[in-house]
């Protein structure tokens, strides 16, 4: 397993860290396949009650590596370590509670969608910027985001893509709560404790009951993945991560509407 997923098991909790602070998290795809190997793990324990994903350093994570995006263009629609990261994060059975520590990008906010409980630090800002870079949204995002929020903010949050700051996120609802970022782990420690000291049969069926659309999220995702995999191909996409490299702005005036 690589050492940029870090995990910890204590007291029926199990901690994910992802940890690649100089690049804010950025995940590989080597990382992808480290959460799925955790989340495996933790599901196959009999110990474990809770699962907690966290991000080291100041960021939760910038979303996917955009250098592992061009060089290693993943197939969302098939099998690929980001696909089955998606698998495995929308189909979890135990409790999955997301720690927002910091900046959360893309899959770094889509990704929320499918954990049960979420606590972001005051500082945290989150984005979904799939435009900006010639993507579209995945991770079922296209489909709960609107459920969740309405056609309208759903439209702004993806078109614009602009960052939201966490307290936003919380009156949206993608967000339980917002803690001061000191007192953030503590929260969320408290909270998965209690968890722990509940029927856990009775915490997996009151999931999996609350899950029942899971079919149509596995429909949205395929279908999403396969276009976000030909957008991935295109000329704009090369021309957003080209600037983003180059830290200059994309020109996207050359490609017709
Ligand atoms: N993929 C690859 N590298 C990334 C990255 C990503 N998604 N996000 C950040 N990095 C790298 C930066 O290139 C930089 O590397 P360098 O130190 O070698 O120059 C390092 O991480 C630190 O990032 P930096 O941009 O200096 O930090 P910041 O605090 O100014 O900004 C972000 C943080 C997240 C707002 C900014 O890095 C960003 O917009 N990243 C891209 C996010 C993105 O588009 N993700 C994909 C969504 S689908």
């Amino acid at each position: 397993m690589t050492d940029q997923i870090l995990t910890e098991t204590r007291d029926g909790i199990t901690t994910i860290t992802m940890n690649r602070a100089d690049k804010k998290n950025a995940l590989t795809l080597a990382m992808y396949d480290g959460i799925v190997d955790a989340l495996k793990t933790a599901e196959a324990d009999p110990t474990v009650r809770v699962v907690v994903i966290t991000g080291a350093g100041s960021a939760f994570t910038s979303g996917n590596d955009l250098i592992d995006f061009m060089q290693n263009p993943p197939d969302l629609a098939g099998d690929s370590p980001v696909s089955r990261f998606l698998a495995a994060i929308t189909t979890f059975p135990k409790v999955l509670i997301a720690a927002v520590n910091g900046i959360a990008v893309g899959v770094g906010m889509t990704m929320l969608l499918h954990c049960d409980l979420v606590y972001a630090a005051d500082t945290a800002k989150l984005s979904m910027p799939f435009t900006a870079l010639g993507l579209v949204p995945e991770a079922a995002s296209s489909l709960i985001v609107p459920a969740m929020i309405g056609h309208r903010k759903a439209a702004e949050l993806f078109l614009f893509g602009d960052q939201i700051e966490a307290a936003r996120a919380a009156e949206l609802g993608f967000v339980n709560e917002v803690v001061p970022a000191d007192a953030l782990m503590a929260h969320v420690e408290a909270k998965a404790k209690r968890l722990t000291a509940l029927a856990p049969s009775a915490l997996r069926l009151t999931k999996q009951l609350m899950k029942s659309s899971s079919r149509e999220v596995a429909e949205r995702m395929k279908e999403e993945g396969a276009i976000f995999g030909a957008q991935l191909r295109s000329p704009e996409v090369a021309e957003a991560i080209g600037a983003f490299l180059a830290k200059r702005k994309p020109d996207f005036s050359q490609f017709a509407a």
